[in-house]
């Protein structure tokens, strides 16, 4: 008999655009997934290491990070962190600031387009790998769309949330034509979203009629707990467990698990 290996499902969450709530809900979703008994590791390769210092992690300090996995100095097991979320926990890659200089260093490394897929090819044991994407359609976010199977989008619930959406979706088609067959748009998700705003509900609207099925239902609300959160070094689930954050980071983990 031929034992299953247990293949995670690696999602990227990505979009170009700043401030539209891709560490956020990296570092959400995966704590809610972790909560609902996922085994999940989260990846940062942002250079601007938010995630990493929203988690608590002084990303200048770190002797092992995910620059060190890019240059070929250390495993991605030598560098996991584990985090604690109450009784639970899930591993967490950190970036460091260094990781900017990655780019032109291995500018002239021959593959350098696969090296965390290649960095992560022996990695089974989780259920799911989140990979937090910088705001740039750069090496960093290259990388993570080679090693993912899908691509996961938060567009932030305002004007103009589906400008520069277009250019994201080539960039997706065209790394799935050359060097990525199996990559999916998994799914768009608004955030920061304030129902009492018109404008919010129509672009959610919007968002919808664009891509059917593939825009999650619910939208994460606007919400300061969410906002303060990372400034603790806390998920939404420790600092503020009955905020709207926590309730709508559950409740996307959930129907992501539902959809499957
Ligand atoms: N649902 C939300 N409610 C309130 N503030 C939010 C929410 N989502 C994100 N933020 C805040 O908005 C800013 C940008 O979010 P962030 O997740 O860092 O975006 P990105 O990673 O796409 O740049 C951060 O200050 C974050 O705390
Ligand atoms: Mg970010």
């Amino acid at each position: 008999m031929e034992m299953e290996v247990k293949k995670p499902r690696i999602i990227a969450i990505a979009n170009q655009k700043g401030g539209v709530g891709k560490t956020t809900t990296a570092i959400n979703l995966s704590a809610a997934l972790t909560r609902l008994d996922k085994q999940v590791m989260l990846i940062d390769i942002d250079p601007g290491a938010h995630a990493t210092y929203g988690l608590g992690i002084l990303a200048h300090k770190l002797e092992r990070t995910v620059y060190n996995v890019f240059k070929g100095e250390a495993t991605i097991e030598d560098a996991i962190i584990e985090i604690l979320i109450e009784d639970k926990s899930m591993d967490f890659l950190p970036s460091s600031l260094e990781l900017a200089e990655a780019e032109m260093i291995l500018f002239n490394t021959p593959g350098r387009e696969f090296l965390l897929s290649n960095a992560l090819s022996s990695i089974t044991k989780y259920d799911f790998i989140f990979i937090d994407c910088p705001p740039s359609l750069g090496l960093m976010t290259l990388n993570a769309l080679v090693a993912a199977r899908e691509v996961f989008i938060p567009l932030q619930a305002e004007f103009l949330a589906l400008q520069g959406l277009s250019k994201l979706l080539d960039s997706i088609a065209i790394i799935k034509e050359r060097l990525n067959p199996a990559l999916e748009l998994m799914g768009v998700v608004a955030t920061r979203f304030d129902g009492r705003r018109i404008l919010n509900r129509e672009v959610v609207e919007k968002i919808r009629s664009y891509f059917g099925e593939k825009a999650y239902n619910l939208p994460i609300r606007e919400n300061i707990s969410l906002a303060e959160s990372p400034s603790h070094g806390l998920t939404i689930f420790e600092y503020s467990p009955s905020s709207y954050g926590a309730t709508d980071y559950l409740a996307l983990a959930e129907d992501i698990l539902e959809r499957t």
